[in-house]
This record gives C-alpha cells, sequence and structure tokens, in this order.
C-alpha cells in the first residue's frame, strides 16, 4: 500500500459522517439524471444511445472498484466507518447496471424480447455482462440487513462472489471494444490491483 497505515483508528463525528453519506446518495442520483435528461434533450453530441450505454456501463464499472477500493482503504487506513460506504457503492453500482440494461433493451433493441434473449445467449460478451449484472443484484438484494442477519455465515460466502463479478465486467468490457482499447486495459489494470491487494482473502476462499 502507497499510503502509510497510520498507529490509531481513524474516526469521524457521526454527523461529518451522515453528510458524507447524504451526498454520496444525492451526487451519484444527480448523475444519472442530469445524464438521462441531457440524452433525452438531445444535448449530447454523438448518438445517445451509445452515450447511455457507454455512460452507464463505466458508471457501474467505477462505483464497483469504488466500493471495493472503500474496504481495502477501510481496512489499511482502520477507518472502520468507512465500510458503510462499501453497501453504498455496491448498491449503486447494481442500480447503474440495471439502468445499463434497461438502455440496451429499451432502446437498442426496442423491447424486442426474443431478440433480447438472442443477444444473450448467442453474444459472449453479453452473456458475460449478464452474469456479472445477476451476481450484482444477489449482492443488492442480499445486503437488506434483514435478509442479511438471516443468511448467517453463508451471507459473506455469497458477498465473495463480487471479485467473480469485477472479472466478468472486466471481460465483457474489454470483449465489447473488439479492438485494443486504453481506458478497457486501464479499467483492467486498476481491478487487477484490487484484487491482488484482496489476494490473501481470494486465496483463503479458493482453498
Ligand atoms: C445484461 C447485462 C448487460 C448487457 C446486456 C450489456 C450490454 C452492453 C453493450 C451492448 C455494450 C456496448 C458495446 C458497444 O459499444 O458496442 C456494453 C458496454 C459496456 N458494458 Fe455492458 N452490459 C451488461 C452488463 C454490464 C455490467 C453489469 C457492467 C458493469 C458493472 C457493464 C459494463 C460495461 C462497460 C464498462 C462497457 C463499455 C462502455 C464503453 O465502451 O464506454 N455491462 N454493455
Amino acid at each position: 500500500m502507497f499510503i502509510p497505515a497510520p498507529q490509531k483508528p481513524i474516526r469521524v463525528k457521526p454527523r461529518f459522517l451522515t453528510l458524507a453519506r447524504i451526498s454520496t446518495h444525492a451526487g451519484i442520483c444527480l448523475w444519472a439524471v442530469c445524464y438521462f435528461y441531457q440524452a433525452f434533450t438531445g444535448a449530447l453530441p454523438g448518438d445517445p444511445v451509445q452515450a447511455l450505454l457507454d455512460f452507464t456501463g463505466i458508471g457501474a464499472l467505477n462505483l464497483l472498484l469504488i466500493s471495493l477500493v472503500v474496504s481495502v482503504l477501510s481496512q489499511h487506513l482502520k477507518f472502520s466507518q468507512l465500510m458503510r460506504f462499501r453497501r453504498t457503492f455496491g448498491v449503486y453500482a447494481a442500480v447503474y447496471g440495471l439502468l445499463h440494461l434497461s438502455t440496451f433493451i429499451a432502446f437498442e433493441l426496442q423491447f424486442e424480447w426474443a431478440l433480447v434473449a438472442k443477444e444473450i445467449v448467442s453474444r459472449p460478451y453479453i452473456l458475460l455482462g449478464f452474469t456479472g449484472l445477476l451476481l450484482l443484484l444477489a449482492l443488492l438484494v442480499t445486503s437488506i440487513n434483514s435478509i442479511k442477519k438471516r443468511m448467517g455465515p453463508s451471507w459473506q460466502k455469497l458477498h465473495n462472489w463480487v471479485y467473480l463479478a469485477l472479472i466478468l465486467v472486466n471481460v465483457h468490457f474489454i470483449w465489447s471494444t473488439k479492438s485494443i482499447d486504453l481506458q478497457a486495459i486501464i479499467y483492467a489494470s486498476l481491478s487487477t490491483i484490487v484484487l491482488l491487494s484482496k489476494r490473501k482473502k481470494i486465496i483463503r476462499i479458493f482453498k
């Protein structure tokens, strides 16, 4: 880790934490609302459907990466309060993933359900994205406190699938570009760093 670990655990005032959480929710929601508004009013340059697919896809990946980085930082900096943000970012990663799928179904395939099914089974990169999204949705549903409590230790086992989701989504991204794309390589490199920083935990999962 490039940041030196502090001697004492970090703690901030609950009031500051609440403000930070409200700003995070507002920022992530407004970001999507403004972008969709611009797409619907023709304010975006180029093809609005492609722009929405790119925005929601990259947005979901950014949020998923941030949720994992937050957990690494929280442990390294002994800043346990940060873990509350992990769930927030993880939940929004799934929500942006759903917006991405909805954009694809509504604007690219015009709700032709037979075509949607055909795309998922016949195009491997779509199947990978779909599997990644199913995993994120399973994590989203089980992040509800009452379900988490009822699941007991199997909750952690299920939530370890987030690393597989990250890998699937990166392969989906690289494959979707159909050529060597710098942005996809940067995301794959960042994801590899995150996975390497969690290597002890990942090795334990597979033992
Ligand atoms: C059912 C699920 C999914 C479907 C049908 C789907 C579909 C697509 C499509 C059609 C594209 C555009 C390819 C092109 O430009 O020609 C794309 C790109 C992308 N998707 Fe997905 N996707 C799914 C799930 C996901 C998930 C869960 C994530 C992230 C968490 C994701 C992240 C991305 C990214 C980062 C791109 C590249 C955007 C860019 O080129 O700027 N996708 N996806």
